[in-house]
């Protein structure tokens, strides 16, 4: 599914430039949960967004299912981020005095899909990230930390993604809800195949997953398979 090859990512330029990512190859095979750790500053997010078409790297190959995004245009990474990716962020970026239904609703409205739809496609994600028809209702500022993720979770799962890409989405929740979200990722991806790429600077979180690339300094660590529920 993921392929990347030698990929940098450069911010700025002449004196200033500043190299997050110094060459990074790895593959992620369909239906795989991987952990990508590293301290503050490490180059995770810059990751996450090459990996998410949100960017495009320096240098490098990024191929995505077959297809070389690395050096597509911004309105062809748009249309591969609709089709494929789903997105989980730290801060949750849900609407705020709009009922939790309709803003996971809010993606399908932009990918055209008809009313009826959008509703039953809502419902179906709503209960696959572990809520109830009681919270449909709810406005998104009622609800707890952990409600909120994952109503997040059902939002980036409701265009169907076959990727995952989770930045840091345990960081503002207590460990015990924390714990709770993250079994809901590793159950979307035993139960649902999703492919699951979790990004963290925590062990305990990364622990969750099946496989652990560590980044240092824009370089990978280590790469290493994992037996979720483990702390290696
Ligand atoms: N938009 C940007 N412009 C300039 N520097 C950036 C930008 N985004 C990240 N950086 C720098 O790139 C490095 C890697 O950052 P980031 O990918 O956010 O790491 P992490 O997510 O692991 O904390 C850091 O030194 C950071 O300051
Ligand atoms: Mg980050």
């Amino acid at each position: 599914m993921i392929e990347i090859k030698d990929i940098t990512k450069t911010y700025g330029s002449g004196e200033m430039a500043l190299q997050a990512l110094k060459g990074v190859s790895f593959t992620i095979n369909d239906g795989e949960f991987v952990a990508i750790m590293g301290p503050s500053g490490s180059g995770k997010s810059t990751l996450m967004h090459i990996l998410g078409c949100l960017d495009i790297p320096t240098s490098g190959t990024y191929f995505l299912d077959g297809k070389d995004v690395s050096k597509m245009e911004d309105d062809e990474l748009a249309e591969i981020r609709k089709d494929k990716i789903g997105f989980v962020f730290q801060s949750f970026n849900l609407l705020p005095r709009t009922t939790v239904l309709r803003n996971v609703m809010l993606p399908l409205i932009y990918a055209g899909v008809d009313e009826e739809n959008r509703e039953e496609r809502a419902s179906t994600s709503l209960l696959a990230a572990g809520l109830t028809k009681t919270h449909f209702s709810h406005l998104s500022n009622e609800l707890s930390g952990g409600q909120i993720q994952r109503v997040a979770i059902a939002r980036a799962l409701v265009n169907d993604p076959s990727l995952i890409l989770a930045d840091e989405p345990t960081g503002n929740l207590d460990s015990k809800t924390g714990e709770i979200v993250l079994s809901t990722f590793q159950e979307l991806n035993e139960k649902q195949g999703c492919t699951v790429v979790l990004i963290t600077h925590e062990q305990h979180v990364a622990a969750h997953a099946r496989r652990i690339i560590t980044l240092r300094d824009g370089v990978i660590l280590s790469d290493h398979r994992n037996r979720p529920g483990q702390t290696t």
